[in-house]
């Protein structure tokens, strides 16, 4: 068992369906066998079409961008696994500093939606980071921590080996400001450590843990070199398929 280099796209809330449509098709045009694997998270009502896009291409996926904790039932505006598995996704994100901070997503609700994910067959992609200010008193590996303890660590060693996890510094995320690879270099190096203790040296050496916080065409080598750093979850720059290819082959 290998760690699997990934570029993952997060769209967020961006794009219509012509041109989100438009946007895959270029991915998947410029995408090559050698390259790591590449994820597109696009936004709900893009999946089924954008499945379909992708379904015969080798080493693309379809994520979307997070899923209830629930199988089913009255939960007016949410969308579950089920959903997400029938129109062709195979991950989804979950724990978003944006769904943490503007949706009040905690670690406890994360975890369901972590058991729920791996339950049903799809593979989560756990995002963690700290905000500027826990980064400023020097308490940032406390923080994610404590958001890998309570959110994933539950799992048992079988379903944890399913996971991705993304790194991503809140203050960082669209802000232009990137880690220095150093940055994210010594809090990778502190996840895999903190995975260590949990699962053991042979998953945690085998867990893919993504940087995310503005990855550009210009500092993806630099940041994607690092020993611990096995890809990236990239936001603003995955809207433009020129851009977002030359990070995929930055490595
Ligand atoms: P960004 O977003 O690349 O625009 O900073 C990253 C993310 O939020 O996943």
């Amino acid at each position: 068992m290998s760690r699997q280099l990934i570029v993952a796209g997060n769209w967020k809330m961006n794009t219509t369906l012509k041109e989100g449509e438009k946007l895959a098709n270029a991915i998947v045009k410029k995408s090559k066998a050698n390259d790591p694997l590449v994820i597109m998270a696009a936004p709900f009502t893009h999946l089924q079409s954008i499945g379909a896009i992708v379904k015969d291409a080798k080493g693309v996926e379809v994520a979307a961008q997070n899923c209830s904790n629930e199988l089913s039932g009255a939960y007016t505006g949410e969308v579950s696994v089920g959903m997400l598995k029938s129109v062709g996704v195979k991950y989804v994100i979950l724990g978003h500093s944006e769904r943490r901070q503007y949706f009040k997503e905690g670690n406890a609700l994360l975890a369901k939606k972590t058991n729920t994910v791996l339950g049903n067959g799809l593979l989560p992609i756990f995002c963690c980071g700290e905000p500027l200010s826990v980064r400023k008193a020097g308490n940032h590996a406390r923080h994610v921590s404590k958001q890998l303890r309570e959110g994933l660590f539950h799992l048992s060693k079988k379903d944890f080996e399913k996971v991705v996890v993304a790194y991503e510094p809140i203050w960082a995320i669209g802000t232009g400001v990137t880690a220095s690879p150093e940055q994210a270099q010594e809090m990778h190096d502190k996840i895999r450590k903190m995975i260590a203790r949990k699962y053991g040296d042979k998953i945690a050496d085998a867990t893919t843990i993504l940087y995310g916080g503005s990855v550009k065409p210009a500092n993806a080598k630099e940041i994607f070199s690092q020993p611990d750093v096995d890809g990236g979850l990239v936001g603003g720059a995955s809207l433009k398929a020129t851009d977002f290819s030359q990070i995929i082959k930055a490595r």
